[in-house]
């Protein structure tokens, strides 16, 4: 006998509502197909027997009409003879009035319609107490338990009572036991399922055995048929085919489109996005009344949907036979794209949350269905989901997804493409990002031969392109290649925007940074001022170039000793910074880092201290323990802690 695990809260609940409360008559367990409603029922019967004297009735709702069943049971159980005349719910009646002393438990298990067991209901208060198990969600009359999945420790104690004999079979992949609960989405018929045939296996890993499931998902042979002592009668696929078989046409198509979303909550716009075609309404009639009706399809919270992973690859499995599979994929990636596209220039933190939701569907897209993604919106995909952790400051995620974007872009459309080109730039921003610079040079001037030759030398993708490599020269100290470079693109600019555009300020703005790091402060500082000024007519106070300017300006300001003026900037470039960035960012770090150094050239010691310690905490979380800036940072505080008094504690 296989042991049974956790579910203490709700056996108590189970006791409580069918006792404690003597109007309830009836209580239904819901839930999913393989959830352990039916052994629920059973432990608590089981559990509980001693208090119905007058015995416990099970019947199996999908066997036969209830009421003959329940006839039937009386007759052969009880000796009872229900007068033939009547009819059948007077003969239920009957019996229930006749059946022996005592309270009586009737389990109805797996019912379909409630309507099935509506007219043979015992009346209310009555010593008789109906347990029903269903896949349904019955009306509010009707006290219901709803079953979720076991939790992952209670999964992973039904998974060891296989090895009991073996325990150090499991107990040397525990991490991988520990994955095949989660693989599984801690359904007990899935674990049980698997846990049998590993026992059945004694050569077979556990390690194997996730690759095998991976491999051949709900068709692996050990997920498929039950063994004869099981309370489950079915193995995974055929359990969920029964709920399958109870679906039309339109019910099918919306439940394996759901199969294509990543396994997280899902926000039912994007869903309804992704069939424009489809009247909301009806959209939701389907989701309601049959996926959520049928415990197929899950809600999490307002709007927000999501499928249980095994039911999520059973819906993938059935995608393949579906007319309209190839049109629901593509529709999807466009729903994704604009997503991103959507996204405004200069997001502020709240913007980057609010689509947060989207992003692990985003990553499934991309790597899952990019196929299916138009040429035009290839390089999208991919640099909203490098972006999204890029803005954070994560700039090894953002690598990867920048890198595979690099990969596919110049499988797809050949070496010389301009999106060929935005990748190469997006991937070296990065490493330039990561001081990866001999990296990234080899990139950015392939980026700007490639733009030249597709689009010609007269064009903002050149700017761009010429604008990137001056930064980074001007990163590695080649000042006067830099120079040039931020000269070029300033006339290149001029020609193709009107006076007045953001990216001439900003391009101002790196060419008075360069005559900084040459000294040349007064062209540095009047170059400084027109850039800010410029920046703040057309982007606003709120945005992350103009913090930048402001940073830049102060340093130049420290630098002379105009420490009022400098200490003022810094701090509105922090907040900014702060504000769009949230704290946690490697700007933000630079911000604090240097309004420290500030402090501590005006002797104000105790302030510079903290500043150092979030900046350092920051840099070693975002950008590692060898980054310069965590390097020169940690150097910061260490010559301050030199100078302070020693601690008297
Ligand atoms: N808490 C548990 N501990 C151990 N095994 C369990 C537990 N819950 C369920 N199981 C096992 O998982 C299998 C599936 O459970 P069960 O048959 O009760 O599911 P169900 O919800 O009734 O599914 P269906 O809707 O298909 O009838 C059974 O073999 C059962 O013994
Ligand atoms: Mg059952």
């Amino acid at each position: 006998m296989v042991k049974f695990v956790g579910r203490e809260a709700e056996l108590q609940n189970l006791h409580e509502m069918l006792q404690e409360n003597n109007q309830v008559v009836i209580a239904a367990i819901a839930g999913m197909g393989g959830l352990g409603k039916t052994e629920l029922a059973l432990q608590y019967a089981k559990a509980h027997r001693k208090i119905y004297k007058g015995g416990i009735c099970w019947l199996l709702a999908k066997t036969g009409d209830v009421g003959i069943q329940i006839v039937q049971f009386a007759r052969t159980q009880l000796d009872l003879n229900p007068p033939e005349d009547l009819d059948l719910p007077a003969q239920v009646q009957y019996c229930f009035r006749l059946w022996r002393e005592g309270n009586v438990l009737l389990v109805l298990d797996d019912v379909g319609e409630y309507q099935q067991v509506k007219p043979y209901l015992p009346a209310p208060s009555s010593r008789f107490k109906v347990l029903i198990t269903t896949r349904q969600h019955f009306g509010a009359s009707i006290k219901v338990l709803s079953l979720d999945v076991l939790q992952a420790e209670a999964a992973l104690e039904l998974l060891k009572s296989f090895f009991q004999e073996t325990p150090q079979r499991i107990e040397e992949e525990l991490a991988v036991a520990n994955q095949l609960c989660e693989w599984l989405g801690y359904l007990p018929l899935g674990l049980e399922l698997v846990g049998r045939y590993l026992a059945r296996k004694q050569d077979l890993s556990f390690t194997e055995m996730l690759r095998r499931l991976k491999k051949k998902r709900l068709e692996q042979p050990g997920l498929v048929k039950p063994e004869a002592d099981m309370t489950a009668q079915r193995g995974v696929l055929a359990a969920f085919e029964l709920s399958w078989q109870e679906l039309k046409d339109s019910d099918k198509q919306l439940g394996c489109l759901l199969s294509l979303f990543a396994a997280a909550p899902i926000s039912w716009k994007l869903v309804e996005q992704c069939l424009p075609e489809e009247d909301e309404e009806k959209l939701e009639e389907i989701r309601d009344d049959k996926l959520w009706n049928l415990h197929l399809l899950q809600r999490k919270g307002e709007g927000i949907y999501q499928l249980h992973p095994l039911l999520r690859k059973f819906f993938q499995s059935k995608l393949t036979g579906l007319e309209q599979a190839e049109e629901l994929k593509r529709s999807l990636c466009k729903v994704m794209v604009a997503v991103i596209k959507e996204i405004p220039d200069s997001p502020t933190l709240k913007e980057i949350n609010d689509i947060s939701f989207a992003i692990p569907h985003l990553g499934e897209v991309t790597r899952n269905l990019i196929q299916y993604v138009s040429d035009d919106d290839l390089i999208w995909l991919f640099f909203g989901n490098g972006w999204f952790y890029y803005r954070q400051g994560l700039y090894n995620q953002a690598v990867s997804w920048y890198e595979q974007c690099l990969e596919i872009t110049k499988k797809r459309l050949g070496e010389e493409h301009p999106s060929v080109a935005t990748s190469l730039n997006n991937l070296a921003y990065l490493y330039k990002s990561q001081e990866r610079y001999s990296e990234a040079e080899p990139l950015y001037r392939q980026a700007l031969r490639i733009f030249r030759r597709c689009l010609g030398e007269e064009h903002p993708s050149v700017a761009t392109s010429l604008n990137n490599l001056a930064v980074l020269y001007k990163s590695q100290g080649r000042y006067s290649e830099a120079e040039s470079l931020y000269h070029q693109t300033l006339v290149l600019l001029q020609s193709l925007l009107e006076e007045e555009h953001s990216d001439i300020a900003v391009s101002l703005n790196n060419l008075a940074v360069l005559y900084y790091c040459q000294e040349r402060y007064n062209e540095a500082e009047s170059l400084h001022q027109k850039a800010l000024e410029l920046m703040r007519r057309l982007l606003g106070e709120e945005n992350l170039d103009v913090a930048t300017s402001l940073n830049n300006l102060a340093d130049l300001y420290e630098s002379q000793g105009r420490y009022n003026e400098a200490e003022a900037l810094y701090c509105k470039a922090l907040e900014i910074k702060q504000r769009l960035l949230g704290q946690e960012h490697p700007d933000v770090a630079t911000s604090l880092n240097n309004l420290a150094v500030l402090y501590e050239s005006q002797g104000r010691y105790k302030e510079a201290e903290p500043l150092y310690l979030q900046a350092l905490n920051i840099f070693e979380q975002r950008l590692g323990t060898n980054h310069s800036y965590t390097v020169s940072c940690r150097k910061n505080l260490a010559d301050l802690r030199d100078r302070l008094p020693p601690n008297p504690e």
